[in-house]
């Protein structure tokens, strides 16, 4: 059976960009593939940037129930915290030393990161993020690894790594994993600003559509989501990316292609496509978020899902550090 291994940062319960773009996608890719899942918080990854301790406890939480509320249940993947399997990070230390600082100089999220820091304040661990990475995926010997197209660098960081390995300690030990882009991740843009991601940490609510929102919500944030002064409806997303942005939902949440979307709605008023649209994504939702809002309060049971997943995860994890380090020449 291959392998399907992705890690989601803990920022808070998903929003629907998250939806369409990595739980939607991941549920459909792995009951396609026939994989074996591995899906894990990444909260030693969330720490390179300082986070605080409520905040992250909650964030975890949140993850865990989103996953389970959008159909990533404990029957088709295995949901753990990464910092709950020691060997993530054991092994990720053992990957920095067999990772140039070139390859990590060139990596652009840490340019993007560290540029919001006065000189030299960005912290080690943002910098060798990219090593760990490389661990929790090479430990799984995962074959496939599902991510939006800003993680694509970090994945090819990840098999370099691995060949580098393999050569130098001339064994055949880390598998090369294939990064799997998630077609629409990152295409969900800003209710506010058509050219800027949907993002959980955009200081505007109404930018986003967040999985916990009521019906009444949803249906404001659309009414009030920007668009522009030309009438009717068309696709372009140069000229028009709020509008574009709204269509685009529209065909990822109704699993129709855009062309359909505009050829049904090219004459309708944006106020009129905006009420169709609300009553397409309130659908939807509305089973997920009553979910949602169920588990969040179920902090045992998402306890027993996080031990559950780390009790599949931590042994095949165990038996590829115990390969490395015997490779390496550990006693
Ligand atoms: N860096 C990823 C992100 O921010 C999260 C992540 C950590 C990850 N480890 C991973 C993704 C391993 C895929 C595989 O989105």
């Amino acid at each position: 059976m291959k392998r399907v291994v992705s890690g989601i940062q803990p920022t808070g319960a998903l929003h629907l960009g998250n939806y369409l773009g990595f739980t939607k996608n991941n549920v459909d890719f792995i009951a396609k593939e026939k994989c074996e899942a591995f899906l894990f918080i990444a909260d030693l990854h969330a720490i390179t940037v300082f986070k605080e301790p409520a905040e992250l406890r909650e964030g975890i939480m949140s993850i865990v129930a989103s996953y389970l509320a959008c159909g990533l249940t404990p029957d088709t993947c295995n949901i753990f915290s990464q910092s709950s399997i020691l060997e993530h990070a054991e092994l990720g230390w053992i990957l920095g030393c067999y990772t140039p600082l070139g390859w990590l100089n060139r990596m652009t999220q840490f340019k993007d990161k560290s540029a919001r820091y006065k000189s030299e304040e960005a912290s080690l661990g943002l910098y060798s993020y990219p090593a760990l990475m490389a661990a929790d995926i090479l430990i799984y010997q995962a074959d496939y690894v599902p991510v939006g197209d800003d993680q694509v660098q970090h994945i090819e960081l990840a098999r370099d790594v691995a060949g580098a390995f393999n050569r130098k300690m001339n064994v055949d030990l880390f598998k090369l994993p294939e990064s799997v882009i998630l077609k629409g991740s990152g295409r969900i843009m800003s209710l506010r600003d058509g050219t800027k991601k949907m993002s959980k940490s955009d200081e505007s609510d109404y930018s986003r559509i967040n999985l916990t929102d009521s019906s009444d919500e949803i249906r404001k944030k659309i009414q009030k989501a920007r668009t522009d002064a030309i009438e009717g409806l068309s696709f372009d997303r140069e000229s028009r990316p709020e509008v574009s942005n709204l269509i685009n939902i529209y065909a990822a949440v109704s699993e129709v292609s855009v062309e359909e979307v505009v050829n049904k709605y090219s004459a309708s008023s944006c106020s009129s496509f905006k009420k169709d649209l609300s009553d397409l994504v309130i659908s939807v939702l509305e089973p997920i978020t009553s979910n949602l809002n169920r588990l969040l309060k179920d902090k045992g049971y998402l306890n027993e899902v996080l031990k559950k997943g780390r009790e599949v995860a931590q042994p095949i994890a165990a038996s590829t550090l115990r390969k490395a380090k015997e490779t390496i020449g550990f006693i």
